[in-house]
């Protein structure tokens, strides 16, 4: 495995590999590598004959400065962990790499962008498709690997590349969780024991509404999660909706959508947690 810091050498290395015909996957990361990572990566290596891993703290999608300045930053860690799961290459640029000069570039991807993230994160996807969009063109790969855990950041990038980069194929993967069906997430490392414990009300509540779901209305599920959370006081909702899963738009009855998905964001003290269920898709 061969880590990276510029362009230049990336772009070099990679066009050795497409001389020889070889295909090419992108997982993009921002470090501080877990198992949803990993999942990505296992994916991208056995579909791909060469795997790019880009770690790189993206300071565009941080609308808030303390969130940018905690993001856990563990470089050495993660390239231990890369080599061990079969990846070519680690793309670890510097922020002058990536943005020699500012990005003024403005994407808008309405209605996809201003819901649920983008209306309490400000310029946050902006921010990553300038980021993504950069990543794309430089390693030009056939295929980009990317979570469901960030539901509309999937979907807004599956819009982008539609659009930018048409032969490129966006990879969806299945959100992992804990045992106890707890999100995998680079934040989780910020939770203090209690809150990890406090924490584990989210999963639950969204698995106990699928099943709340299958004999109640739409708003009356909406309702049970909001109380769910409301009722454990270490929580604060930031916001759950139900949406669809393609259009990212609300829906009034369950017939009226065959994708149904309920999206949550939490603060657990400072650290703010992510999270979606899926109640149907046909
Ligand atoms: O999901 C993330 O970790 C980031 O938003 C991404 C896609 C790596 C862009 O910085």
């Amino acid at each position: 495995m061969k880590v990276i810091h510029t362009v230049k050498d990336l772009q070099a290395e990679l066009q050795a590999c497409k001389d020889k015909k070889m295909t090419i996957g992108l997982v993009p990361t921002m470090g501080a590598l877990h198992a949803g990572h990993i999942s990505l990566v296992n994916r991208s290596v056995a579909e791909n004959m060469v795997t790019v891993v880009s770690v790189f703290v993206n300071p565009t999608q941080f609308n808030d400065k303390n969130d940018l300045l905690t993001y856990p930053r563990t470089l050495k860690e993660d390239c231990k962990l890369l080599e061990d799961n079969g990846v070519s290459y680690v793309f670890s640029p510097s922020e002058k790499e990536m943005y020699p000069e500012p990005d003024t570039r403005v994407f808008t991807y309405a209605p996809l962008d201003t819901v649920m993230e983008g209306k309490f994160r400000p310029g946050h996807f902006n921010g990553v498709c300038q980021i993504v969009s950069k990543l794309f063109s430089f390693v030009s790969p056939d295929k980009a690997y990317f979570g469901e855990k960030d539901f509309q950041q999937l979907a807004i990038v599956r819009k982008m590349a539609s659009e930018l980069f048409p032969n490129l194929t966006i990879v969806g993967c299945p959100i992992m969780r804990e045992k106890d069906g707890m999100a995998l997430s680079s934040r989780n490392a910020r939770l203090t024991p209690q809150q990890r414990t406090e924490a584990l009300t989210i999963s639950k509540t969204l698995f106990a509404s699928v099943e709340y779901s299958r004999s109640h209305s739409v708003s009356e599920t909406y309702q049970f999660v909001v109380d769910g959370i409301a009722a454990n006081s270490a929580l604060k909702l930031e916001y759950f909706e139900l949406v669809d899963g393609n259009t990212l738009q609300g829906f009034t009855n369950w017939e009226d959508t065959n994708y149904a998905v309920g999206c949550i964001t939490v603060f657990v003290g400072e650290v703010r947690l992510i999270d979606n269920i899926t109640y149907k898709k046909n």
